[in-house]
């Protein structure tokens, strides 16, 4: 017995390694993303970012304005007005602006939706690559990316690289990671939500269930009931 869950054990270690090894694509270190899909101003940040620096490029076609807009408390009014710059309908799908052709022309590849990637690649991947930019000219844009080599994206946050202080910036990154971590389970939210209630819920039945056996034990342990024979 104690052979067989060693065995079971030792396999199932090597197959989260490998597993995290296929997600890091690689064997460079990623930070961690220390994101929090419940914080709401985050994810409001987030959403923001994202359609200002990386929606030009990058749809994420698998959810809808107005979905972003319940979810993450913003009203239909500011959402068509602050961030909706490819489309007129909030019910809309968001799609980035650029034409798929156009984008293989210019960056050799079209930029991939982005609406799974945080499951896909994971959120501490998005928040090292997003991080990971640097300078070499030897590349079309002049920047290569520590986590995808000779990646084709130019350093959309470059501005804010610049213009923030380096905690703001992680802080603008850690946003748009979380964002994109709660559009690719937009789910995740009310999932968490319904497992605190059901955790909370099993609790009062087993105090309840408790005081019960308690009560039903009380008189068998002082004598006072006997087994009919
Ligand atoms: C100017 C166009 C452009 C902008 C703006 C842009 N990207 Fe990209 N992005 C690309 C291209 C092109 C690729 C493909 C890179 C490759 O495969 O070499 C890419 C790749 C990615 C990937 C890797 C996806 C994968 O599965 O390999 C992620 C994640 C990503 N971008 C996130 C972002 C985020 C977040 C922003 C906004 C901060 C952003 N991008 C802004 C063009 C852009």
């Amino acid at each position: 017995m104690k052979k067989l869950l060693n065995t079971t054990l030792s396999a199932m270690t090597a197959m989260i390694i490998s597993f995290n090894a296929n997600a890091a694509g690689s064997n460079v270190h990623l930070e961690s993303a220390n994101t929090d899909i419940t914080d709401e101003a985050s994810l409001q940040r987030g959403a923001k970012s994202f359609m200002n620096f990386c929606s030009g490029c990058h749809s994420i076609e698998l959810i809808r304005y107005n979905r972003i807009a319940k979810d993450l408390n913003i009203s239909e009014a500011d959402m068509a007005k602050n961030l909706m710059f490819n489309a007129d309908k909030v019910g809309s799908k968001v799609f980035s602006s650029i034409p798929a052709d156009d984008a293989k022309l210019w960056f050799g590849t079209t930029p991939p939706d982005l609406s799974l990637t945080a499951r896909a690649k994971g959120t501490d991947w998005i928040y090292s690559y997003l991080k990971g930019f640097y300078t070499d000219e030897s590349r079309p844009y002049g920047v290569n990316n520590h986590v995808l080599k000779n990646a084709s994206m130019p350093d959309a946050l470059w501005q804010l690289k610049q213009d923030k202080s380096e905690k703001e910036f992680e802080q603008d990154v850690r946003d748009i990671t979380n964002f994109l971590d709660y559009v690719s389970e937009p789910v995740k939210l009310i999932r968490y939500d319904i497992g605190i209630k059901v955790i909370g819920f099993l609790f009062i039945l087993f105090i309840l269930s408790y005081l019960l056996k308690k009560e039903y034990w009380k008189d068998v342990k002082y004598g006072k009931w006997r087994a009919k024979d």
